[in-house]
């Protein structure tokens, strides 16, 4: 089977995504913005072909080169994991007449309006909001929705231009960061835990779920510096704590029309336990949640994406063994890498439970957390046991230091 896939080599996850399309036997044409030799392995071997456009943002020119691609070779998928660029997937497929997301079936995956709109009407349960693309339908939708609200854009990713507003103070503040974005979705806070839901579905059928939370939350961890995000990965995403959500995903899923592939929800997790709609995207999960997910079952959802698209079905087993959780730090102070502190306790510790650590190397500059999600510095860890792998995570949360200067 010949796959186009849209950018091969970016995000960072993509590469291991197109190897897995390789590897299950497919030849994977690769469209990109990067030419062929920035395309970072094991992606660039993965692929049989590869077609540089100037810019994914130029659709003409891009699904020109599409169509002359289709003369040479037949294509029966086109596959695209990065936000931004399903919609123009979409299209790809029109054109081509190939199975998966039409641009109708994308838009309520990119637009959070409709999405929510199109999940009202099938009875699930989502914030109180409403589509604002000017200031007095800004101020109209808090007036009737009553603070606090969230603010983002209609096409948001990764919580950027995301404002909670808790009075009208607040809205004057943010209103001139807000110029550059034409539209934006305006809700009801949700207090709760910030949960995620993950699927790998196969013809609209489940075949592997998983269940996240990010701790603290998502605006919590974008707005302070000194906090290290974490996103914990449940071993046994069915249990009955996580009904509701699982519930929610399934008629989510149903009522979106989403057929074979990753797709990644997110859900707030009320203290009474009631699951409210976040949001959900057609493709995996960003920020290293598949490798959490691969380190908590034991398995390669890179390639099993990959075989679901292919083969239409997943043959992995899924032994659920592990918790597994990702600490995200940011440097101390500005400057240069100069030491690690806490890591001798950690290796000596945690060592059979760490899977990963990825430490910003001494002497290198700090990076700009605001900009750099995984920060200076990542540690992935596992366990058996939910407490030990809080715990753990905790140690490294407030433990561990990455120290500039
Ligand atoms: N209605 C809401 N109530 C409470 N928190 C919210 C709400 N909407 C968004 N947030 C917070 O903002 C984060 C980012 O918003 P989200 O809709 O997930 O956009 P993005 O596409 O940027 O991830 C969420 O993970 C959550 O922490
Ligand atoms: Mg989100």
């Amino acid at each position: 089977m010949n796959v186009l896939m849209i950018s091969p080599g970016f995000p960072q996850e993509m590469r291991f995504f197109t190897r897995g399309l390789a590897q299950v036997g497919a030849k994977v044409i690769g469209i990109g913005d990067q030419p062929e030799s920035g395309v970072p392995e094991p992606a660039r071997s993965a692929l049989s072909a590869y077609v540089q456009v100037r810019s994914f943002t130029d659709e003409a020119d891009v699904l020109a080169k599409v169509a002359e691609i289709s003369r040479r070779a037949s294509i029966e998928r086109v596959e695209c994991l990065w936000e931004p660029y399903m919609v123009l997937a979409a299209r790809m497929r029109e054109m081509l007449g190939v199975p998966g997301l039409t641009v109708d079936q994308t838009v309520p995956f990119r637009d959070k309006e409709v999405m929510k709109q199109v999940l009202d009407r099938a009875g699930i349960r989502t914030p109180h909001h409403y589509r604002a693309n000017t200031v007095e339908a800004l101020w109209e939708a808090v007036e009737r929705i009553g603070y606090p609200v969230v603010v983002k854009p209609i096409a948001g990713a990764g919580s950027a231009d995301t404002y909670r507003v808790d009075s009208e103070a607040d809205l004057q503040q943010i209103l001139p960061r807000l110029g550059r974005v034409p539209e934006v979705s305006v809700e009801e806070f949700v207090v709760g835990e910030d949960m995620t839901y993950e699927t790998l579905c196969v013809d609209g059928r489940i075949a592997l779920e998983s269940v996240a939370t990010y701790e603290p939350r998502a605006l919590v961890m974008r707005e302070n510096e000194w906090i290290s995000p974490t996103t914990f990965v449940f071993r046994d995403p069915l249990a009955q704590e996580f009904d509701a959500g699982r519930e929610m995903g399934h008629k989510v899923i149903d009522a979106l029309g989403f057929q074979t592939g990753y797709t990644h929800m997110e859900w707030y997790r009320t203290p009474e336990g009631e699951a409210i709609f976040g949001e959900i995207g057609g493709r995996p999960p960003g920020a290293r949640l598949v490798d959490l997910i691969n380190y908590a079952f034991d398995i390669d959802t890179y390639a099993g994406w990959a075989e679901a698209v292919v083969h239409g079905r997943f043959t992995q087993p899924v032994e659920r063994k592990y918790n597994a959780v990702w600490i995200f730090k940011r440097a101390r102070g500005q400057g240069v890498i100069q030491r690690y502190e806490g890591l001798e306790y950690v290796l000596a510790e945690f060592g059979p439970w760490i899977c990963a650590i990825e430490l910003n190397p001494i002497g290198s500059p700090r990076r700009d957390w605001k900009n750099v999600l995984v920060g200076d510095g990542m540690v992935i860890i596992r366990h058996p046991d939910r407490d030990t792998a809080l715990a753990m995570r905790n140690h490294v949360q407030a433990h561990l230091h990455i120290v500039a200067g």
